[in-house]
């Protein structure tokens, strides 16, 4: 990588980013392969029609009267998703075509493992293509292995839940490592562990919809148990891999002139978002990432909204300063570092290309002040499901039309693509 001295231009609108920066997006099974059969597609099918209830009281009317597709109930139903499980090779020369260097996908373990313990070699030989199709793009792939999913059979015994997960888990990890090891150095075992537990156990609202802090508390050493075997099992079939797990991080921010009552529950709030699954997978990661979407206002004793502040279509706050004091936070640790996840909803295309440079900005910032920051994969390349909400936000630098599959490229899309062809962030407002 270059050195400090090496990425401060002269011309301050136009920042450099390190010789050797990863630019890409990511994307995961469930969202956009299609044809999925897992946890997910069967909570998908019984929850539809409830979903569509939901949404009259969840949403904004800005947002019900812009997305009437959150009340049909197909629109909660993975189904063929971007149809991506065929068309990926579609899509890998759409990524190449915006000079995509880096892509990060996640491998479906239920198509991998349909059955406890028998593997299915057709599987593995489709994502050893996937692989091989991004490499001749020119692209280095980042393998997820669970970005959420369970097989059906896993789930009967429990799920996450269950005693064996990490034995399972790092079972699955070893099988897929020892088949693609040869093709892939990076791999991401856990996406978002602490999503999971807070929207599964603690708010109730994806599968298994079981509120339990019980439970919570659990997840977070079985999860941390399963990235610590997966991570040794890998490195015990390929010594050059590296390994880490992708981990939400969100920004604080307290309400109040005086803080200390605020700063009381940013404290717990950040310990349980941003730092316990840090610190029980610690000595166990060979980078660090970023996931980054939310910037939470305390008021003690909870978070509040403030309805200036520019919002996403899924009224998000957009706030790309928490990115930098999260990157400058993680310096600590001395590991290198990848930004897995960073994106918006956004159908009209009208906030992507602001969002993404604004962000790029702070993380130049903290690149410049020796934060080992490697790479940025925009979350998605394509439109995708987006869980429990389904298909109407659109986080995609490609749209998709779900009656026709077609791929439409957005113009932020090709913002995005200047930035990753030059590496440099000609920053001009
Ligand atoms: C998840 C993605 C999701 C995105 C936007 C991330 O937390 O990893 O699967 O689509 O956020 O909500």
């Amino acid at each position: 990588m270059d050195t400090i001295a090496m990425i401060i231009n002269k011309d301050k609108n136009k920042l450099k980013f390190p010789r050797g920066f990863l630019w890409g997006a990511a994307t995961s099974s469930h969202q956009v392969e299609g044809g999925t059969k897992n946890q997910w597609s069967e909570w998908e099918k019984e929850n539809a029609n409830k979903l569509v209830k939901l949404a009259e009281a969840k949403w904004q009317d800005w947002q019900k009267n812009k997305f009437p597709e959150m009340f049909n109930p197909q629109n909660y139903i993975s189904g063929q998703a971007c149809d991506h499980y065929n068309r990926y090779e579609e899509d890998f020369n759409i990524a190449k075509e915006l000079g995509h260097n880096v892509h990060r996908f996640s491998i479906e373990w239920s198509r991998v493992e349909p059955e406890e313990g028998k593997f299915d070699e057709k599987e593995i030989e489709h994502y050893r293509n996937v692989i091989k199709a991004l490499r001749e793009r020119g692209m280095e792939p980042f393998v997820t292995l669970w970005h959420w999913t369970n097989p059906l059979w896993l789930e009967e015994k429990g799920g996450c839940e269950s005693k064996k997960f990490s034995f399972y888990f790092s079972r699955y990890a070893k099988f897929v490592a020892e088949n693609l090891k040869d093709d892939v150095k990076f791999w991401i075992t856990i996406n978002e562990p602490t999503s999971v537990i807070a929207s599964a156990y603690m708010q109730n609202s994806w599968p298994p919809q079981k509120k339990s802090l019980i439970a919570a508390w659990k997840l977070y050493r079985s999860f941390a148990r399963a990235h610590i075997e997966a991570y040794k099992a890998i490195h015990s079939v390929s010594k050059k891999s590296k390994v880490g797990f992708a981990n939400i991080l969100h920004s604080f921010k307290s309400y109040h002139k005086i803080t200390w009552m605020d700063d009381v529950s940013i404290f717990f709030a950040r310990y349980f978002t941003n730092r316990r699954m840090l610190n029980l997978t610690h000595g166990y990661n060979d980078f660090l990432t970023v996931q980054y979407y939310f910037h939470n206002r305390f008021k003690f004793p909870r978070k509040i909204r403030l309805n200036d502040k520019p919002v996403n279509d899924l009224n998000w706050e957009m706030y790309p300063h928490g990115i930098y004091r999260i990157l400058k936070h993680l310096k600590q640790h001395k590991l290198p570092i990848y930004i897995t996840e960073n994106g918006l909803a956004d159908a009209g295309d009208s906030k992507r290309e602001k969002f993404i440079k604004d962000h790029l900005k702070w993380i130049h910032k903290a690149i410049s002040e020796g934060v080992d920051v490697r790479g940025y994969f925009y979350w998605s390349l394509l439109d995708n499901f987006e869980w429990d909400k389904g298909f109407w936000p659109r986080f995609g630098l490609v749209e998709i039309n779900y009656d026709t599959l077609e791929r439409k490229i957005r113009p932020s899309a090709w913002k995005y693509a200047e930035i990753c062809k030059s590496n440099e962030l000609k920053y001009d407002y």
